[in-house]
């Protein structure tokens, strides 16, 4: 381990996955709606899971399912409180109100994964340039918290806006065949990413290039972040990629979490660190998740190197958790997981105690 340097009084500080948590932003579901239809939108979907979109485009999702995610969100936010992190919330919005550019028009999806939408380096909170139209606004729910922190001393970051014409779009975009390499709904007409593309381990940064993220939108975030970072580009076996962190996921200082398919060769950096497979998913074929695979079940949040947040019914995490020296806390969270995210997406942690050190 190289230097490190002391954590300041910033309000926003974090440099990794897993150092103590202090203050930490919980999503919101309240208002999440069907976005309009769109091929970037159903490419990192399933072939049900796209129907699904098609047929309830524009509509609000199931209000039970909402109240069910709503109260797991809640339990979430009373646990994290309990174990004396800082909870901070969006504020909800109409999902259902159209905005547009030149060219297009949508209505929103939904405040709850404030981690596909924030990237924290440092005291730098970085807002995202999405390229589903449908969350071309996704920080406005956010918008107070992150005006308190810049005033507060926090940098406050944010790519070239996307314009999202046609052309970022591959005309006519189809699923790669399988076996051939991942085919991008996306170009590289403009810098576009989601923030859960990138995962942090310090001075080291991982990212994907997924139906979301570009080259440009990785090179963004490597020039942006400077020399005092370096952001690896992994290619991962995922056919639909959207979103690292139920992929690759760094638990704490050599501890790797890994899907069992999808990293068919550890990156390299990682050789002295110890590397588990995620145990398979005990989430039912027939419970609802409109967006991701069961493989939700390791997009778990830590709360410091010893303590894990993980879903109440997910028994062999908990064992993993335990297996490996840590505390497994446990949280319902599957109506929550419908929809497309666990404790990890769910959640953006603005500050964990420690400095920027090296890990490898
Ligand atoms: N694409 C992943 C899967 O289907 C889910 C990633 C969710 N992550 C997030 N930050 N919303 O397994």
């Amino acid at each position: 381990m190289s230097e490190s340097e002391a954590s300041t009084e910033c309000p926003v500080s974090s440099f990794n996955e897993w150092d103590p948590l202090e203050e930490v932003i919980v999503g919101a579901v309240d208002g999440a709606r069907f976005p309009p239809w769109h091929a970037s939108v159903g490419a990192p979907l399933s072939p049900e899971q796209r129907a699904l979109f098609q047929e309830r485009a524009g509509q609000p999702f199931p209000a039970d399912r909402v109240a069910a995610a709503r109260d797991e969100l809640d339990q979430l936010v009373e646990i994290l409180a309990g174990e004396g992190v800082r909870v901070r919330r969006p504020e909800p919005r109409d999902h259902g109100k159209s905005y547009g550019a030149p060219g297009w028009s949508s209505t929103g999806l939904y405040d709850a994964m404030p981690r596909d939408l924030l990237l924290v380096v440092g005291d730098d909170v970085i807002e995202a340039p999405m390229s589903w139209r449908s969350r071309h606004h996704a920080a406005s729910a956010y918008r107070p918290l992150l005006k308190e922190y810049f005033l507060r001393g926090a940098r406050w970051s944010s790519p070239p806006k996307p314009e999202l014409p046609d052309e970022l779009y591959v005309d006519g975009w189809t699923d790669q065949p399988e076996g051939e390499p991942f085919r991008s709904v996306i170009t590289e007409f403009e810098p576009t990413f989601d923030a859960a593309d990138f995962i942090r381990c310090g001075r080291d940064i991982f990212a994907q290039r997924s139906h979301v993220t570009n080259a440009l939108g990785i090179e963004w975030v490597r020039r942006h972040v400077g020399d005092a970072y370096r952001v690896h580009e992994v290619t991962l076996a995922d056919d639909h990629p959207m979103h690292i962190d139920a992929s690759l996921m760094p638990l704490a200082p050599g501890k790797l979490l890994i899907h069992p398919d999808r990293v068919p060769e550890v990156p390299e950096i990682f050789k002295d660190w110890e590397v588990r497979t995620a145990p398979p998913p005990v989430i039912p074929g027939d419970h609802p998740l409109y967006m991701t695979s069961t493989w939700i079940n390791m997009n778990v949040l830590m709360i410091d190197e010893e303590r894990m947040v993980v879903e109440a019914q997910d028994e062999p995490m908990r064992r993993l958790a335990e297996d490996w020296g840590m505390a497994a806390i446990p949280c319902p969270f599957r109506n929550f997981n419908s929809f497309g995210g666990s404790f990890h997406c769910a959640t953006v942690d603005v500050r964990r105690r420690g400095g920027l050190n090296s890990y490898f």
